[in-house]
């Protein structure tokens, strides 16, 4: 019997990490053999755990989340355009000559849940992003990929999300305010939470004047760490608030397709873990 090809996701921490859960659920639905790991590496560990796990391990493809996004980007011998400009990688495959290859398919997950799950038409739209750290740099230029028609980038510290509008160099449609200014720039159709405050437990400083009655607000953290973002957008009247985790399976619906070949069907595996997230926060 051949070996299960090997698979592992890093992280510090990754204890409570879904996504083996995810992609044996996809094996079992590919009927495709696969073992898949946790490796928990320090930052300074990061770079040799990698090269151990592809060179002696037989390692075939990894996922990668934080803190070593930035470095797994790094460390890739090629990266695709969506890592590039992320600056960041979230999939790293061996290619078959023993190099390997960075991927970031945040943003791709982040476009299929909002439109193929929550019914959202990108186009013409005008969206809000909260935060430009790593999670939002990957979200940015698949937005406007979409075809977003205003693209407003709001950061607790001002000089990064004019940074990142500067990197992006689209001046007619990607734009930033101040974190003070919020109340006097009206509502937007989409507002996404890319910051980290909801996984630190700290609330964001909102006006409810951001939301109408056709408002999204996503936050693409799930589960406990989203409530405090969506239950403000509730309370401000949002027609629809949404957490994070359709965006998790749909990232890695993209990594499985890069390493097998096929996209696997989400809607089982999403629904899966909606459960299982739903049933711990009701337990809280
Ligand atoms: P990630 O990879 O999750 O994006 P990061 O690169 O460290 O992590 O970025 C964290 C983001 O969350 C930043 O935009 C950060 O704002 P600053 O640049 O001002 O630090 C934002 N953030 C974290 N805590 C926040 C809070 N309590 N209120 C507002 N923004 C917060």
């Amino acid at each position: 019997m051949p070996q299960p090809s090997r698979y592992a996701v890093f992280g510090h921490p990754i204890a409570h990490s879904q996504s083996p859960r995810i992609h044996r659920l996809f094996g079992e639905q590919a009927g495709i053999a696969l073992s898949y790991g946790i490796v928990d590496a320090a930052p300074e560990a990061f770079a040799d755990a990698v090269r151990r796990f592809f060179r002696d391990e037989g390692g075939h493809g990894a996922n990668v989340t934080l803190p070593h996004k930035a470095a797994a980007c790094e460390l890739a011998d090629e990266r695709s355009e969506a890592a590039v400009r992320a600056g960041s990688a979230n999939v790293l495959t061996r290619l078959a000559d023993g190099r390997l290859a960075a991927h970031n398919t945040d943003g791709a997950g982040l476009l299929r849940d909002l439109t193929d799950r929550h019914g959202v038409d990108l186009r013409d739209r005008h969206v809000l992003l909260l935060g430009a750290g790593g999670a939002a740099r990957g979200v940015a230029w698949p937005l406007l990929d979409a075809g977003v028609a205003s693209l407003t980038i709001v950061n607790r510290t001002a000089a990064t999300a004019a940074a990142l509008v500067g990197a992006i160099g689209e001046r007619a449609r990607a734009r930033t305010r101040h974190w003070q200014e919020l109340d006097a720039i009206g509502s937007f159709d989409l507002i996404v939470n890319a910051t980290a405050a909801g996984v630190l437990r700290q609330s964001l400083d909102l006006p409810p004047s951001l939301v109408d009655d056709r408002t999204v607000c996503y936050d693409m953290a799930y589960g406990a760490a989203s409530i405090l973002f969506t239950r403000w957008a509730e309370a401000a009247g949002a027609y629809r608030a949404c957490d994070g985790l359709g965006m998790l399976v749909e990232q890695a619906a993209e990594a499985f397709a890069l390493w097998h070949g096929r996209r696997p069907a989400t809607a089982p595996v999403y629904q899966a873990l909606r459960q299982s997230v739903d049933g711990r926060m009701s337990l809280r």
